[in-house]
């Protein structure tokens, strides 16, 4: 035996190349992932399967799956540590995806939460793959054998119906796959909307969304506009229920200085919000600062990033394709 060899377990999560990332996907949970991979073996991968079940623009679609690497990359993913892939490189996943199609039933996919919701929205293309983007979901994971799949709540019941799938799969061929854990607690910070402190900051209301790329003047100008609160207390207190919007401030500044709430409240004892929006504008500026010039600097170099993806698919192909021979062999595909 080999004392020194800590076997790692294993964890697996897909990314919509959806968009620029902002400060609350940041502090959330990004800014956590670089240190996992002193606990776990870390894959993650760009779901752009998934993506074009809503219609794309292709040029952008191309665009943001470079960018959108650089980006995490930047904030601290390091390539070398973590397996970094698109998920289209790696064809396993569609071809375990058909056959986990033959193992699914119509009726539970019928009652996926998310189907519902976005076939609500898009009543114009109702499309097969937005019925069946669980299945595909459920092979993205079972093809790496994780122990767990960090998601963030609205995609737990995408991980449940993955684990029906594989244990109905177990049960007819044996231990084919390993039933995989949703990892649903982060302890990132909640981030709100600046000027919508009732809501998750999201890019559909970019006024009120600090996206890393964003310049620095852009960022003082949205923190300026920040919602502080109706009453004109104008006292830097933490009051999640009377004061949401300065609360929302504090856990930006908290998150970003690492200073305690109640140190926040000294330091701004008897100042007001004229001088503590500008002090949390300007530490959120100077902490993203060199992830933007880091991801600017990325971006620029396509020929590294290529050899991230190409690296990544190299490593998660290997992985993969040693299930897909496993599940081609236990359904009857004729190997050669
Ligand atoms: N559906 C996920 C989302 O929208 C992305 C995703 C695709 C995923 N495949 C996955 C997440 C596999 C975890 C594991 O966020």
């Amino acid at each position: 035996m080999e004392e020194n060899t800590i076997v790692k377990k294993r964890m697996l999560s897909g990314i919509q190349p959806s968009g620029d990332l902002h400060l609350g996907n940041y502090l959330g949970a990004i800014k956590n992932w670089a240190d996992r991979v002193n606990d776990y073996e870390c894959f993650y991968f760009m779901a752009d399967l998934h993506t074009i079940t809503v219609r794309q623009e292709p040029a952008e679609l191309r665009k943001r799956t470079v960018n959108q690497l650089a980006q995490y990359i930047a904030c601290g993913l390091d390539p070398e540590k973590n397996t970094l892939f698109l998920q289209s490189h790696v064809p396993a996943h569609s071809q375990l995806g058909w056959v986990l199609n033959c193992y699914t039933q119509f009726g539970e996919l019928s009652r996926m939460t998310q189907f519902k919701d976005k076939s609500s929205k898009h009543k114009d293309n109702i499309n097969a793959g937005l019925f069946t983007y669980p299945v595909l979901m459920a092979a993205d994971i079972l093809l790496y054998q994780p122990d767990f799949v960090p998601v963030g709540e609205d995609q737990k019941q995408h991980v449940e119906i993955c684990r029906d799938i594989a244990q109905r799969f177990n049960s007819i061929y044996g231990d084919v796959f390993k039933i995989p854990e949703p990892m649903i607690a982060e302890n990132g910070a909640r981030i709100y909307g600046l000027n919508t402190p009732g809501d998750k900051m999201s890019k559909s209301i970019p006024e009120g969304c600090v996206f890393l790329m964003d310049r620095p003047e852009d960022i003082a100008r949205k923190f300026k506009r920040a919602v502080t609160d109706s009453d004109t207390e104008n006292c830097v207190r933490y009051d999640k229920v009377e004061k949401p919007g300065v609360a929302n401030l504090m856990d930006i500044y908290r998150t970003v200085t690492g200073n305690s709430i109640e140190e926040i409240e000294r330091e701004f004892d008897g100042k007001g919000y004229g001088v503590f929006k500008p002090a949390v504008a300007e530490a959120v500026i100077e902490h993203l600062r060199p992830i933007r010039e880091e991801a600017e600097r990325l971006m620029k170099d396509k020929a590294y990033l290529d050899s991230v993806y190409k690296d990544g698919a190299e490593r998660a192909s290997y992985v993969a394709n040693k299930t897909l021979r496993k599940v081609y062999k236990k359904v009857g595909f004729y190997q050669l």
